[in-house]
Parts: structure tokens; sequence; C-alpha cells
């Protein structure tokens, strides 16, 4: 006897931004949402979502997350055909000349180290055909001012789902690297510089639905802005360097 099962999308950082703008989008389209972040009462709000509230940087955690969910996947007859590792942070070095490695650690951390931990967990739960989503940036087209812990954390990650994507390829399984421009979101509302062609969260999670279905390599946008920045990276370095960087006078 054959079991169809009912497909199940999991998105870490789900209680904020573009997590939430993700699980809400997803759930529209009638796929089960398995939300997770580390605000509970924020996750429990998401009507229609199953919410796992844990700290990806606590590998113990994350592992005793894996166990709950293959349960969970288990009782429900629920089968993960996505996972997207959505979560993340951003902290600017604002002092180069005196750089805070605590800073960098900390942002390398959340945003690269616990991705392991959830890549150790969370893909032995992944079966033939299911996609991987992994939360980048655009900052990693250019070598923006300040971002030297961020975005060396999305270099890290591109990097990660590129190798990823090879050695998966045989167990079926791809991976999109997610890369999006500005979006407005906490994370984005922090900032204190001009953030051009910013789009809200909902046109962020249906760009990223849309790429993940499709089950597209890398998932960049809004188009205009990420096109102009790879163009951009093709000028020399030394051009890039006059053009970004902060002038004395
Ligand atoms: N907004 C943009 O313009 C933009 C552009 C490119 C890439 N991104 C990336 O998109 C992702 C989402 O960002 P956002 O803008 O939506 O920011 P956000 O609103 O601040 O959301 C960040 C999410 O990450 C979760 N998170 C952070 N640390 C965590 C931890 N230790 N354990 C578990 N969950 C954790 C937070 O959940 P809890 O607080 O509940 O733990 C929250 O749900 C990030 O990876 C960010 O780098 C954003």
């Amino acid at each position: 006897m054959t079991t169809t099962k009912t497909p199940a999308v999991l998105i870490t950082g789900a209680s904020s931004g573009i997590g939430l703008a993700l699980a809400e989008h997803y759930l529209a389209q009638g796929i089960q949402v398995i939300a997770c972040g580390r605000n509970r009462e924020a996750l429990q709000g998401i009507r229609g979502a199953t919410p796992l509230d844990f700290d990806i940087t606590d590998s113990a955690q994350v592992q005793t997350t894996a166990t709950d969910l293959k349960q969970l996947l288990f009782d429900n007859h629920w089968q993960l055909q996505q996972v997207i590792l959505n979560a993340g942070s951003c902290e600017y070095i604002d002092d180069a000349l005196h750089f805070d490695s605590a800073l960098f650690a900390r942002v390398i951390n959340t945003n690269v180290v616990a991705m392991g931990y959830c890549l150790e967990h969370f893909l032995p739960l992944l079966s033939s055909g299911a996609q991987l989503g992994l939360m980048s940036s655009s900052a990693t087209y250019l070598p923006f001012p300040r971002a030297e812990a961020y975005g060396a954390s999305k270099a890290a990650i591109s990097y990660l789902g590129r190798s990823l994507r090879v050695d998966l390829a045989e167990h079926d399984i791809g991976v999109s690297v997610i890369c999006p421009g500005f979006v407005k979101t906490p994370l984005t509302d922090k900032n204190d510089f001009a953030m051009p062609m910013q789009i809200t969260a909902q046109q962020a999670a249906v760009a990223i639905f849309k790429g993940m279905q499709r089950q597209r390599n890398e998932i960049h946008f809004p188009g205009k802005f990420t096109w102009l920045l790879k163009l951009a990276s093709l000028l020399p370095e030394s051009l890039l360097v006059s053009l970004l960087a902060k002038k004395n006078n």
C-alpha cells in the first residue's frame, strides 16, 4: 500500500521579517509550515504553522529539535520537501583599524557555524527531490564598507551552498542560494544608510517561494538592483575601492 504524504517546509528565522513573510506565503499556498525561531510567542502567532522554538547557535538544542521534528513528520505523515535556513543576524564593523573580533565571531557563529548545526541535524530528514534554501545576501557581490563580518558570513554561505549542491546532486537534493537586495525588516530598520530599491518582506517571500519551487540555484532579487551589483562586480578592484571607500575630505 502506498501512502501519499503531505508536503511540508521548515523555515528558520520565521518569527520576524523575511522568514515570517515566507511562512505566511507558504501557508497561503496550502503548504504545511514548520516555523522556527527563539521567540516562541511570535511563532505561536503564525496561524496554521507548527512552531519549533530553539536557538540555532546551540548544537544540542538543534539536535533535540531534529529528534522532535522526525517524530512530528512521522505522526502527521508529512514529507519535508523544503528547508529554508534563513535565520541570521547583522552587525557592522564601525572601525576597521580597531577590528572587533568578538563582533566578528558573533556574526560568523550565528550565520555560518549555526547553519552547520542545522545542516547536520536536518539534512538527514530530507528525501530525494527535496530543495534546500540557504539565506545569503547580494552583499556578497561587492566589498561593502563596514560589512567585513556580515559580508564574510554571507560569502561563506554562498560557497557552502555551491559546494553542497555538488555533493547533494547524487541524492537528488537541490540547493538554492538566496541573495536578496534590501528588504524592509527589523534587521534593516537599524541601518543608518540609504537602501536603494528596498522591497517589502512580502515581495521577498514571493520571489523566494517562486525560486524554491523552480529549484533555482541562485535566487536573487530585486532584479534591477542585483544585476547592477553583479555588473559592478566586473569592474577592476582598484576602481571599486575608490568608488566604495569612505572619503576623508
Ligand atoms: N533584510 C534584508 O535586507 C536582508 C537582505 C539580505 C539577506 N538577509 C538575510 O535574511 C535573513 C532574515 O533577515 P531579516 O531581515 O528577516 O531579519 P530579522 O527580521 O531580524 O529576522 C531574523 C530572524 O533570525 C532569527 N534568529 C536570529 N538569531 C537566531 C538564533 N540564534 N537562533 C534562532 N533564530 C535566530 C530571528 O528569530 P528569533 O529572534 O525568534 O530568534 C528572526 O526570526 C538573515 O539571514 C539576513 O541576513 C536580509
